[in-house]
């Protein structure tokens, strides 16, 4: 698996840094008094690329919190463009007036915010903050509101850190990109 990398754009101490600045953030935008009394703040990670992130966020921000699970699906199999954002399972437990923070891997086409967002809404959150762990430079993903951004990377396909090609790679601590054969190859 290690053999495949080509490249490595974000070491795993970085990213950890930045994990921990995000997690500042969204601490100090969460904190009473900015929420009225009673809200509460509910995570919800976008299933399966968030994943990674969620669980390393989550445990640097000391506030209660509920989690909820979206699982969506952008980049099925082998797919290194957007195929269009799928919804496929929603447990997000009851978000009425509460503050949601929806967290992603990366914001790419924009497609899944876009998506994602109107939904929490409608299901009547006092407050639906997104944060992307990575935003591509490309001009769609800049066109899509993300409030909390970690990295901006160039437009390439990454995996690694809850990222995959074909359901592979999740597990590589850093964000990297891989050989061009990989992307040839019948299985990684
Ligand atoms: P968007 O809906 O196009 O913004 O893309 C969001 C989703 O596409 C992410 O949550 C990822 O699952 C997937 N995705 C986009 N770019 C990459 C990439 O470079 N590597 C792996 N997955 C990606
Ligand atoms: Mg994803």
């Amino acid at each position: 698996m290690t053999g495949d990398i080509q490249r490595v754009l974000i070491p795993q101490a970085r990213i950890a840094q930045r994990v921990k600045d995000l997690a500042d953030q969204i601490m100090s935008d969460h904190v009473p008094p900015l929420l009225e009394e009673g809200q509460g703040v509910t995570i919800i990670p976008i299933m399966t690329g968030g994943m990674i992130f969620c669980a390393d966020l989550i445990r640097q921000i000391p506030l209660a919190m509920k989690i909820g699970l979206m699982m969506v699906s952008s980049y099925p199999g082998r797919s290194v463009q957007s195929q269009g954002s799928q919804m496929l399972a929603t447990q997000v437990g009851d978000i009425h007036g509460r503050n949601v923070v929806l967290l992603d891997d990366i914001l790419d086409s924009g497609g899944t915010l876009k998506m994602v967002v109107p939904a929490l809404r409608e299901l009547g959150a006092a407050s639906v903050k997104t944060c992307v762990l990575l935003r591509k430079d490309r001009p769609a993903a800049r066109q899509v509101h993300a409030d909390y951004v970690g990295f901006d990377i160039p437009d390439e396909f990454v995996v690694g850190y809850g990222l995959d090609y074909n359901d592979y790679y999740r597990n590589l601590p850093d964000i990297v990109t891989l050989k061009p054969a990989v992307f040839s190859e019948a299985s990684p």
